[in-house]
């Protein structure tokens, strides 16, 4: 299939994998790319602009194909030294990022000068405009409905998408409950260019998580999210546990008067327990709604081609046959 970004990032499917706290590894990365859509290292996983350069090279070893690097630019409880990961992603070579959180504006003159294409990761019609207007050469554009963080304004995707189509000249790809040719198509229709998965990714042979994360997705239906840190505004799209009920049982007794210091114990620095010991309700994940889809852990190049083959087959027999019937 090609797309406008397919034509961008020089890939054979318009499929990319999202940025993922603890889960877009290299050998994540390197398996998608290599079935041909476009992987993405998560820079700030890694802890050290010297580490990422090391992923990267890990990432390069395995494949061949164009790969891109995850910078979050969220506001983050340690701070973080933007420039120095800018530059390890540049000296190692990788020409596509995808940031996410923030503006990207004060880095995109360190990208330009070194070729690298920009997809912003972004949940309004407006913070995508301003990624077009900043030099951004595509935009990913979150639903509601997506795994992680979603923003303030509660849009679902098949609003947000075809209203994002009317406004932006740049490529863009549908991002937030998507899972198979089903998605893809739609997300075509909607006037997307492709597509960012995220929690389907994470239940794949490939992506390095513990196995009780995989069964824990697998076992969740559609009604199983739930959002937390709204009133921080950081809102966050996670799977329903007790570390989440505790968080949102002080949000609701906290009211307006809620600090990061109430809840810090349940989302700060839980990730490697979660994700690499398997200790599920040590703190909030992230998970889209997506989950309500995922009853299999493929391998992602499995996944990749079934996704595409459903796609055709969507597009070329059930659609056109409801032309010609
Ligand atoms: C476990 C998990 C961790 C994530 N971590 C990040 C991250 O570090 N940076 C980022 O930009 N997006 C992150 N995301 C968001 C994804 O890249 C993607 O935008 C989102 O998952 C899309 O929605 P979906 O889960 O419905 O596919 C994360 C998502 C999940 C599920």
């Amino acid at each position: 299939m090609k797309t406008r970004i397919t034509e961008l990032f020089g890939i054979e499917h318009p499929i990319v994998q999202g940025g993922m706290h603890y889960v877009g590894l290299a050998d994540l990365a390197a398996s998608v790319s290599n079935a041909g859509g476009l992987g993405l290292i998560t820079a700030l996983t890694l802890g050290s602009p010297e580490a990422l350069a090391k992923e990267i090279a890990r990432c390069r070893d395995m494949t061949d194909r164009p790969f891109g690097v995850n910078l979050s630019l969220l506001p983050a409880i340690n701070a973080v030294n933007y420039p120095a990961y800018v530059k390890a992603i540049i000296d190692g070579g990788v020409r596509i990022v995808e940031t996410a959180g923030n503006n990207p504006a004060s880095l995109m003159p360190l990208f330009k000068e070194a070729g690298v294409k920009v997809i912003h990761k972004c949940t309004s019609v407006k913070h995508a405009l301003k990624a077009e207007a900043v030099g951004c050469d595509a935009v990913s554009v979150d639903g509601f409905e997506c795994g992680g963080h979603p923003g303030q304004d509660d849009v679902p995707n098949m609003i947000l998408l075809p209203r994002a189509a009317e406004e932006l000249k740049i490529p863009f790809i549908a991002s937030g409950g998507m899972a198979d040719g089903r998605s893809l198509v739609a997300a075509l229709a909607l006037g997307a260019d492709g597509v960012n998965m995220g929690t389907r990714f994470m239940v794949t042979k490939e992506a390095k998580v513990h196995d009780n994360v995989k069964k824990a997705i697998l076992a969740a239906t559609e009604l199983d999210t739930r959002l937390i840190l709204r009133p921080l505004r950081n809102t966050e799209r996670v799977l329903n546990n007790p570390a989440v009920e505790r968080v949102i049982a002080t949000e609701k007794r906290l009211g307006d008067t809620i600090t990061f210091e109430d809840v810090r114990a349940d989302v700060a620095g839980v990730y490697p327990k979660i994700m690499l010991e398997g200790d599920l309700d040590a703190g909030a994940w992230s998970c889209g709604m997506v989950v309500g889809l995922i009853n299999d852990i493929p391998s992602v190049a499995e996944l990749i081609n079934r996704t595409m083959a459903q796609a055709e087959a969507i597009i070329t027999k059930r659609l056109t046959g409801m032309l010609t019937a």
